[in-house]
């Protein structure tokens, strides 16, 4: 007996959005999934295809009207949930085709080789659950054509703790994926098929290597280059590539630009959405200076325009101030309790 397969919600969802974009662009409603699948397929080439992950720089083209979402450094379990809220709530209005986890998405608090406070409880499988958890929440609400998750140096946590004692146990692959048998998304329970790109650096570990360049014009990475004021970090990151940048890492919001006669070179960095009062967040001070952010853009002319949409605290109706974050002339507040 043969039975017909039901359609997945995830597939469901994509052919919604995919439908969306052909309204709004005019172009194929495949486009968007058709374009990012063509450049991990060619990029991925040395292996066999299909597989959720890529080790490098991937570059990906997509078309004029695509939006774009990004979120930096969430830190899961040490979140802002109640800015969180706010952010779901931008998504479902937004709608972004492509949502760009920009690295430390996961705290990895557990594996942390800093000194932990005695009573500040650590439990390893739950911060994979609750990332999980979030992740698949928020790629849902954003109602978006397909992920990039882009491994910060926290996600390499996991890496580096178990290369330390045991590298050959490390390097083993899982005999399926021929992946490493500890990679992130696969504790994660992410599999072939699901709608995200994982991107590593070239060693296949996380953190600082992994990005994706698109349309040639802007390149989205953790970061690495440390500067003090907001800003000036991926500044001096697209100073050493000269192409413009993107990054999270540093937990600072800025923008700042260099014309160069020929290009503008952009750089952007999209500060954070941790709670910096979590018992996790122990180095977080004034002095760094970190901002709550996102970024939102969208492909205009073939390149991609972006903002940074810092949070500020605004009067909620009950005269109590919330952090909130405005786009297109909308407020969109934290929860309030
Ligand atoms: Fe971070």
């Amino acid at each position: 007996m043969t039975t017909k397969k039901k359609p997945s919600s995830k597939r469901s969802v994509t052919r919604r959005v995919a439908k969306k974009v052909s309204q709004e662009t005019g172009v194929d409603p495949k486009v968007v999934r058709e374009a990012i699948n063509k450049e991990i397929l060619a990029r991925n080439a040395g292996k066999s295809l299909g597989y959720l992950s890529f080790a490098g720089i991937l570059p990906v083209d997509l078309p004029d009207g695509t939006r774009i979402a990004v979120l930096p450094d969430i830190h899961v379990p040490a979140h802002d949930k109640l800015l969180l809220w706010a952010v779901k709530k931008f998504l479902k209005d937004f709608q972004p085709h492509i949502l760009i986890f920009i690295g430390d998405v996961a705290d990895v608090f557990a594996l942390s080789r800093w000194g932990r406070p005695p009573r500040v409880s650590a439990d390893m499988q739950y911060e994979l659950d609750e990332t999980r958890r979030l992740v698949d929440e928020l790629m849902k609400i954003s109602g978006c054509v397909h992920t990039f998750y882009i491994m910060g140096n926290h996600e390499d946590r996991i890496m580096r703790y178990l290369k330390d004692p045991a590298t050959g146990v490390a390097n083993i692959l899982d005999p399926n994926t021929r992946e490493p048998i500890m990679s992130f998304h696969g504790l994660m329970g992410y599999g072939k098929g699901d709608p995200v790109t994982f991107l590593y650096d070239l060693d296949e570990r996380s953190g600082y290597g992994g990005a994706i360049v698109v349309n040639e014009d802007m390149e989205f990475h953790h970061g690495f280059i440390v500067r003090p004021k907001p800003g000036a970090s991926p500044l001096a990151d697209a100073d050493r590539t000269g192409r413009s940048v993107s990054h999270g890492h540093t937990h600072r919001a800025g923008m700042v630009s260099r014309d160069m006669g020929h290009k503008t070179l952009r750089a952007y960095e999209f500060g954070h959405l941790t709670d910096p009062t979590h018992p996790y967040m122990g180095y977080a001070n004034l002095l760094n200076n970190w901002r709550q952010a996102i970024g939102a853009g969208e492909i205009v002319g073939g390149k991609v325009h972006l903002q940074p949409l810092a949070v500020k605290p605004v009067k909620s109706t009950g005269g109590k101030l919330v952090n909130a974050l405005v786009f297109n002339g909308q407020i969109y507040r934290a929860s309030d309790r």
